[in-house]
């Protein structure tokens, strides 16, 4: 049965430290999962936020010289930022510092003291600091803690207990007759293992005494409450629990909590008792997600290697990044993150298989049809079936592999729609159709291009929200597409239409040097920071060079002989090139981007056709290409061997 209505939430993160690449991909899935559900037409909420009280927090403040208030206010600017700059539409973001949290949160303690669900002990035992929960001596591991086995320290203190241990049988039960409510299968048995022996009361309280930074217990102003008790109500505190009835009504219960692997405890044994409870229906699904690594390793401070993904943003563009951690991991399962490995996924299925396509359907519309898409009459071939079949099919498989959490394979069938046109364009050889005159056959092939596209930017619109909006705006489609349905039709995009202007939508990434080694000069080839040719607003008719204009401008490969400074000209460098039999001199204004004996040798890209011009006295006979992004500059070479002279097309 389809969904009616679609509450997805996010772990809250700690404030102790900025975000790193887990975080960003939790937030991005969700945010993934939310835009499809909106998509699908069906009314959809998503919620994330901050976990700010506890030790990790009061600890990051204590280091950091800062008050715990203090450390979560200026961290909590960092996770929000990010979210900004990747374009996570999430509909509410709670701080459980709020007020609107520490009632509710209060609230329920007091309920549950009063019904005695919750009573005071002696508590006697192990407690692991980083984790932030109790251990008896016979869960221990080697005499540590047995999740992330560090050394955890001796405890005897008076503590308040939630009776936890009497849902045992029912959790099971539960768990064992709701196939849905944990996945993947295998987290499920997990948690049925850790079920196995016997569960034990949760201690829910800390004396103030050893932590202060948390939310008081209305009975007991000596103590303040477990993060973690403090944490899960979040996901109901956020949408009115005790405060807006009808809100609550409206969202509980969350139809999936996503999370990373490491919380499947606290989700799927402390979170569910804790509901049962305050008598309230459990989350439909909790998803565990895997782990990046980075490489072969766990991603670690002590390593060094977390991947920052601000950083990310900034060289790569938020697409770019969305794109990468969606397709990269299976659900459920690690995924390895390398930049080689980024930058291989980016050119192959964004710069070659989606960028090139576009680029090669536009330039024929231009050229063929002045711009104009048409409307195609005539016979179907097979080719042009397939293509239409793949297309919807791909469609189809992309909802469903939403709806069973398996994106990846929705991802792949539309990859493959985009190499399948690929294909299609070297079967169908509009051009030979177009030398022919077979009028009708080459308007069918770029009205089925077209139709493919519009279709394919809308089922990727959730990843690429700002480049699919882009590649639409070309189409002339509305950015973000409205209504699933119409991804299902063929035939829905508008004929007739002159198309946008229409730049480079992923241009290539060329592996430069390694981090920190001048990162900069990939930027300027990227999708990165700045907005690209097809950012700017659509301009109306066809801004296209014709190409017989192109032609006109003669590029040829030039090989850099000898080079010095010019007197009084310090932006200046004289150039002698060689291109073939001919020797010229270039004035270029690359003084500040390269010293002289950095360039010799190198083979550039020079205009050759250009009319000589004087620069302070010294004749420039060409012109040199060179890509500049702010105040970087990187001249065109070229990839590999080739006798200079040769011309460049
Ligand atoms: N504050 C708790 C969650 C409370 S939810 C009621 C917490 N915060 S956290 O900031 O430490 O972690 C948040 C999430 O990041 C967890 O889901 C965790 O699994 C995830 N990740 C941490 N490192 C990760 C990777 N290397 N890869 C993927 N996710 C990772 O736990």
């Amino acid at each position: 049965m389809r969904a009616q209505r679609f509450y997805v939430t996010t772990p809250i993160y700690y404030v102790n430290d900025k975000p790193h690449i887990g975080h960003a991909y939790t937030t991005i899935l969700a945010d993934v999962l939310a835009r499809y559900h909106r998509l699908f037409g069906v009314p959809t909420f998503f919620l994330t936020g901050t976990d700010e009280h506890g030790q990790k927090v009061q600890r990051a403040a204590e280091k950091a010289g800062m008050t715990p208030r203090q450390q979560a206010d200026s961290t909590v600017i960092r996770f929000q930022e990010l979210w900004k700059r990747i374009a996570i539409t999430q509909d509410d973001f709670i701080r459980t510092t709020e007020a609107r949290h520490i009632q509710v949160v209060q609230g329920i303690l007091k309920d549950l003291y009063d019904r005695g669900e919750i009573y005071r002990a002696e508590y006697d035992g192990w407690y692991c600091i980083p984790c932030e929960r109790f251990f008896m001596e016979k869960d221990l591991v080697d005499g540590c803690c047995p999740d992330c086995r560090r050394p955890v320290e001796k405890v005897r203190e008076a503590n308040y207990f939630f009776r936890m241990s009497r849902y045992q049988d029912w959790l099971i039960e539960y768990i064992e007759t709701h196939p849905r409510f944990i996945l993947p299968d295998y987290r499920r048995n997990e948690t049925l293992g850790f079920l196995r022996k016997p569960l034990q009361d949760l201690c829910i309280s800390r004396p103030k005494s050893r932590l202060s930074w948390g939310i008081e217990l209305p009975f007991d102003p000596d103590f303040v409450c477990y993060v973690w008790f403090d944490a899960l109500v979040n996901y109901i505190s956020a949408i009115g629990y005790r405060r807006d009835p009808t809100f609550f009504a409206r969202w509980w219960p969350a139809s999936l909590h996503l999370i990373g692997k490491d919380i499947l405890t606290t989700h799927t044994v402390y979170w569910p008792t804790m509901l049962k409870a305050l008598d309230l229906p459990l989350p439909e699904t909790i998803f565990a997600h895997g782990w990046w690594v980075v490489g072969q390793a766990k991603m670690s401070k002590s390593l060094g290697n977390v991947v920052n993904p601000m950083e990310m943003v900034e060289r790569f563009g938020p697409d770019a990044f969305r794109y990468f951690l969606m397709a990269e991991m299976v659900l459920g399962q690690d995924a390895s993150f390398t930049e080689e490995a980024f930058i291989r996924r980016y050119n192959t299925d964004l710069a070659n298989d989606l960028g090139n396509l576009l680029s090669r359907w536009a330039k024929m519309v231009v050229s063929y049809r002045n711009g104009v898409i048409p409307w195609f009459s005539g016979p179907e071939t097979e080719e042009d079936r397939q293509l239409r079949e793949r297309t919807l099919a791909a469609a189809a498989v992309m909802r469903e592999s939403v709806e069973s959490l398996r994106l990846d394979q929705g991802l792949a069938a539309v990859v493959g729609v985009l190499r399948e046109g690929n294909r299609y364009i070297e079967f169908r050889r509009p051009w030979e159709l177009a030398q022919k005159g077979e009028v009708e056959a080459l308007d069918r092939v770029l009205y089925a291009l077209a139709e493919m596209l519009r279709i394919v930017s809308g089922l990727l619109h959730p990843i690429l929200p700002n480049k699919m909006a882009e590649l639409r705006r070309v189409l002339r489609e509305e950015e973000t597409p409205s209504r699933f349905d119409s991804l299902l039709r063929w035939g829905e995009l508008k004929a007739g239409v002159v198309l946008a202007r229409c730049g480079i939508l992923f241009p290539r990434i060329v592996e430069g040097p390694k981090r920190g080694e001048g990162v900069g000069d990939m930027k300027s080839v990227t999708d990165s920071a700045e907005p690209s040719e097809t950012g700017t607003p659509p301009q109306q008719g066809v801004m296209f060079l014709e190409y017989a204009d192109f032609e006109k401008v003669q590029l040829r490969t030039a090989r850099i002989l000898e080079v010095s400074r010019i007197e009084k000209a310090d932006k200046l460098l004289r150039l002698k090139v060689r291109m073939g039999s001919e020797e010229r001199q270039i004035v270029a204004g690359i003084a500040r981007h390269y010293r002289p004996d950095e360039l010799i040798g190198k083979t550039i890209i020079v205009v050759a056709n250009l009319k000589p011009v004087v620069l302070r006295g010294v004749e420039s006979q060409g012109m040199l290409l060179a890509a500049s992004s702010g105040g970087a500059l990187r001249l065109l070479t070229v990839d590999g061997e080739i006798p200079d002279g040769s011309l460049v097309k």
